[in-house]
Formats: structure tokens, sequence, C-alpha cells
């Protein structure tokens, strides 16, 4: 016999969107075919989120609370966010980094429910087809992997999807992005992952990896796709593996509304803390100079997008670009080093070979250094005594992660600087004192970024995402950090606050969106009116 659960109360149970468990109503249960199905005692929000915590509390790991909340997420969507949004600073940790990336290894062991869209390469010519089995048919947002390069963990094939999934709900936690409308979706051309390959349990296509043309047909395939299906939406790829993020960028960034976080928000957060430290230093951007070490993808997406920053001050893209140097593992890039990548060459200058990165300090007196090397320690003491020698205020960014691999401690760079550098690093490092003086160390996390991107192109239903729109972004972060975390040092605003922070900085860009006449809706007279009131609110509606 088939058990029909109909369009009946028993079905609004197991239906994520307008499920509210025991915070159903007396009347709503005698309408709606509830009755006998729930505890008799209707209860409030509050009171499910105070019983969530408390469940949460009896849990010693985080993965399971990972595994906990992703079930809460399947049955009630309303309750997942009032709980994440009742703790953002705390819940993050536990639905994105770390615990998101052992949640991707573990993928095809701990899988329980579907969630989000699946294209393996297998599908080519159907991915429309794929895609229309989307339920909601207006999306507006898409996070969307290939599982290449996931967060430090690398290749891990269809497990990747925990990503895209996490992500979103941080648009949504974070920035007010309505879930219902956010779509995530993973890309599965195989994997090079030989201990995949081994796996009886993995879940994706047992394949080595599609490269080349086959590719990048796909992908086209696939934002063909979307563009017919969803037109208002945005796709933002997450954890592609830089040989494809970065064609895939620029293929598609003047033809779509689309951005790469890993390479656009990333450069957008480290040029948010140094808007905040200028506002320590009383300094424009323009008298800056930066070395960073390391020339990969990190350092040279900062290194731009802070050359269009200077550009936008008055200065020519190129006077802008000559003042961000890049020391490579060879020394500074310079217009006679060998095998320089195209993505380095722009920022080549003519200068004689230096190989000692302290050496460089002297030689070229940058005001601040950006470590994205990806190797601990190498801003030593050497290092940090060159700049402060130079610098009464130097900008001290060590942003290589994780912390086992900063390329100098927050204790380090405070102690040598004789508590003068101005200090934010990609990985947390708790509050210290230093010579008698208490210091809150920044984190540069793109959470301050991306959620709010999100929800201004959202709102505005904008045309594309310009690099103009993370340089405001960053301004919008930098202008909320208050003078009292300045004074400790912290260029950031507050975690616990993000929610507030984004709705503030999503209002700045859409501002910016409207002056370039890239929205799709009519302007406003009240910005922030209309990024507030598009804001999700996690409480429960009528049901009809
Ligand atoms: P990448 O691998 O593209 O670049 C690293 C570069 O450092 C390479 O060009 C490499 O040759 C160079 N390098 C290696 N050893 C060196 C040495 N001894 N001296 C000078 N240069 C050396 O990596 P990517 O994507 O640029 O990331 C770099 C680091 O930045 C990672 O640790 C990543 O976690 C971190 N990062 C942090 C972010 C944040 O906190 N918001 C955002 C993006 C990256």
């Amino acid at each position: 016999m088939v058990f029909d659960i109909g369009a009946n109360g028993y079905a609004l149970l197991r239906n994520p969107h307008r499920n509210k468990g025991t915070a159903f109503s007396d009347q709503e249960r005698r309408d709606l075919g509830l009755d006998g199905l729930l505890p008799p005692v209707p209860t409030s929000l509050d009171h499910q989120i105070a019983r969530i915590h408390a469940q949460l509390a009896t849990l010693d790991n985080d993965l399971q609370k990972y595994l906990f909340l992703s079930d809460l997420q399947a049955r009630n969507e309303t309750l997942y966010y009032a709980v994440l949004m009742s703790d953002p600073a705390g819940f993050m940790p536990i639905v994105y980094t770390p615990t998101v990336g052992e949640a991707c290894q573990k993928f095809d062991h701990i899988f329980h429910a579907a969630r989000g869209i699946y294209l393996p390469i297998s599908a080519k010519g159907h991915v429309k087809q794929f895609l229309s089995n989307w339920p909601q048919k207006d999306v507006r947002f898409i996070v969307v992997t290939d599982g290449e390069r996931i967060l430090g963990l690398g290749d891990l094939g269809v497990g990747g999807m925990g990503i895209p999934i996490g992500k979103l709900a941080l648009y949504t936690a974070c920035a007010g992005v309505p879930p219902e409308l956010c779509l995530p979706i993973t890309i599965d051309v195989g994997t090079n992952n030989a201990a995949l390959f081994e796996d009886p349990l993995y879940l994706g296509l047992r394949q080595s990896r599609v490269r080349g043309e086959p590719y990048y047909a796909f992908i086209d395939e696939f934002v063909e796709a979307v563009q017919e299906l969803f037109p208002k939406s945005c796709i933002q790829w997450e954890d592609f593996a830089n040989i494809n993020a970065v064609p895939i960028l620029a293929k598609y960034r003047d033809q779509i509304c689309t951005y790469n976080d890993d390479i656009q928000g990333t450069a957008s957060v480290a040029l948010a803390g140094i808007y905040a430290a200028l506002r320590i230093s009383d300094q424009q951007l323009t008298d800056q100079r930066f070395l960073f070490l390391g020339a990969g993808s990190a350092a040279t997406g900062i290194a731009e997008l802070i050359s269009q920053a200077m550009s936008m001050e008055g200065m020519t893209l190129q006077q802008a670009r000559s003042r961000n140097n890049l020391f490579d593992i060879d020394g500074l890039l310079t217009s006679s080093s060998r095998k320089l990548k195209d993505f380095q060459k722009p920022f080549a200058i003519e200068h004689a070979p230096v190989t000692d990165f302290a050496e460089a300090i002297k030689a070229l007196r940058p005001t601040g250094i950006i470590g994205v090397s990806t190797v601990p320690k190498l801003f030593n003491r050497r290092v940090i005594e060159t700049i402060s020698e130079i610098n009464e205020r130097p900008i001290i960014f060590p942003y290589s992660n994780p912390t086992s691999r900063s390329e100098c401690t927050a204790e380090e760079a405070y102690t040598w600087s004789k508590g003068r550098a101005i200090f934010a690093s990609g990985s947390p490092f708790p509050p210290l004192t230093v010579g008698g003086k208490h210091f809150v160390p920044g984190q540069g996390n793109n959470v301050y970024i991306f959620p709010a991107m999100g929800m201004a192109v959202y709102a505005t239903e904008a045309r594309r995402v310009t690099d103009e729109m993370f340089i405001v972004a960053a301004r919008a972060v930098a202008e909320q950090v208050g003078q009292d975390s300045l004074d400790l040092g912290l260029l950031y605003p507050p975690q616990s606050e993000i929610l507030a922070a984004s709705l503030h900085v999503a209002a700045r860009i859409a501002e910016h969106i409207f002056d370039r006449e890239l929205a799709r809706i009519a302007r406003p007279n009240d910005i922030s009116r209309l990024i507030g009131g598009k804001a999700y609110v996690p409480a429960y509606g009528r049901i009809n």
C-alpha cells in the first residue's frame, strides 16, 4: 500500500519552508489537519530556539553539531535561521569553516539528505533539464563549486557541496538574503583525488577531472541554462582551482551578474583593513606603498583592487600598480624577473634584483607588508623591525591561513614593533597585552563582504558585479569600525554585529549600483529602507 502524504498537515510537517513544528497554534492545527500529529501544547519560536541550544549543548563535537543543524535545516528552515541568527559569530565556525571542511571530507560517509542541484558532466546536453528540477522557479542567488580547491583541503570532488550550502547559509544569516531564493550547486567533472577513487562510498563520478575545451563547454552550458531559467540570478563561483577560476571570471564578468568571492571578496576584505588602518595612521591611500610577500592569486588580487582604489583617488592605474610591489620565492618581481606569469606582469617594476625581504623593505620603503605566501614565520624580527624603523605606524597583515601558516603572530608583530604595528591577520589571534597596552587583533574574514554583496545584488537586481562595488564594500566595512575598536587595534566590526554591519555595507553597495545604472529596478528614495525591507527575518508567517 502506498502511504500518501498528500497536501495535508502531515505533509506540512515535512515541508521545511512551511513547517513550524511545535509552534503551530491550536487554530492552525485544527485548520491544517495537524491535530494529533504534534505534542498538544503549542510553543513559541523563542522556546524552540532555547530547545535547540539545549540540544546542541549536549553534543561534544562540532561535526555532530553541524549534522544536527543540517537536519534542522531540512526540517524547519525558519527555526534553523532563527538559531543561526541568534548567535551568528558562534555558529559560523560550525556551519562554515572550519567544521564544514571536515563535513566535506566525510561527505560520502555522512550523507543524510539531498540539498541543492548536482550537475555531473555526464548530464552534458541536459543541464537545463537538471536545473529545472529545482522546485523554486525564482532563484536569485547561486553559489557553485566544482569541488577542486575546497578551502585549504584540495580536491574533494562531489563532497565540495558542503561549501555552497554553508556559504549560502551565511548569505542569509549574516545579511538576510532570503533562503528560498538561494540555490547551492555542485558541478561534478570528476576528481583527481586518488583517495576518493578508492573509497567504495564515494558518491561522485569516478573519473579524472575533465579539463580544457570540454570543461569550458560544460560551464558554458550551465551559464546559459541559468540565464534562461533564472534570468535575475547572480552566480557566485566558489573554490574553483585557479587555473579555472581566473578564466571563468574573466569570461563571464562582463556578460552576466557574477563574481568570485575567493578572488574579489578576499581582496575587498584586505582593502577594508587598509582603509581602517588609514583611520589610525591618519594617512591617504594614495600615500601608501605595499610590499606583498607571495605573488600568487591572493597577492595579485589584493594588489589589483588596491591599485584600482588608488586610481579612483586620482592616480593612473599604472602609477597605482607601481606602488603595490610583489616579492615571491625568488625575490622581488622586476621587469627582468624570469618566468613571470601573465597575472604577475602588471606588478613587475624596474628595479635591481632583491632576494632578501628585509632588504626589499629597505629599498622600497613600503608603508605596509601583506603576507600571502603560505609560509609561516617569514615576517621575522628583522623584517618587522625594519618596517618599524621606516614607519611610525607600519601596516602588518600576515594573511596566510591557517594560523600555523601565518607569517607572524599578533604578539610578534606588536612586540617587535614596540606596539606600533597596525595589525590584521587571515586567521584569528586572541586579544593580548604587550608593553602594558591591550590589543584586539582583527581577522580579515570575507564574511564582512560576500553576504552584503549578495544582499545588494539581490535587492537591486543588479546586472553586473564590478570591482568598484568591492571597493565601495571595503570602504563601507571600514567606516563602521568604532574609535574604541581602533584604539584597541581592531580593524573590523565585531562579528557578533554582522547582520547590522552587512545591511549597512549592502546599502552602500546598492547606492553605487544605482549611481552606475546597473540596477534592474527603479531607484527608491530610501536605499537603506529598500535593503532593510528585503532582508529575511526568521519568523513564522501565515500558512494558507
Ligand atoms: P598561491 O599558492 O596562489 O600563492 C602563494 C605564493 O607564495 C606563490 O606565488 C608562491 O610562490 C609564494 N611563496 C611560496 N614560498 C614563498 C617564500 N618563501 N617567499 C615568498 N613567496 C613565497 O596561494 P594564494 O591563493 O595566493 O593564498 C596565499 C595565502 O593567503 C594562503 O595561505 C591563503 O590561505 C591566504 N589567504 C587568506 C585570505 C584571508 O584571510 N581572507 C584570503 C585569500 C588567501
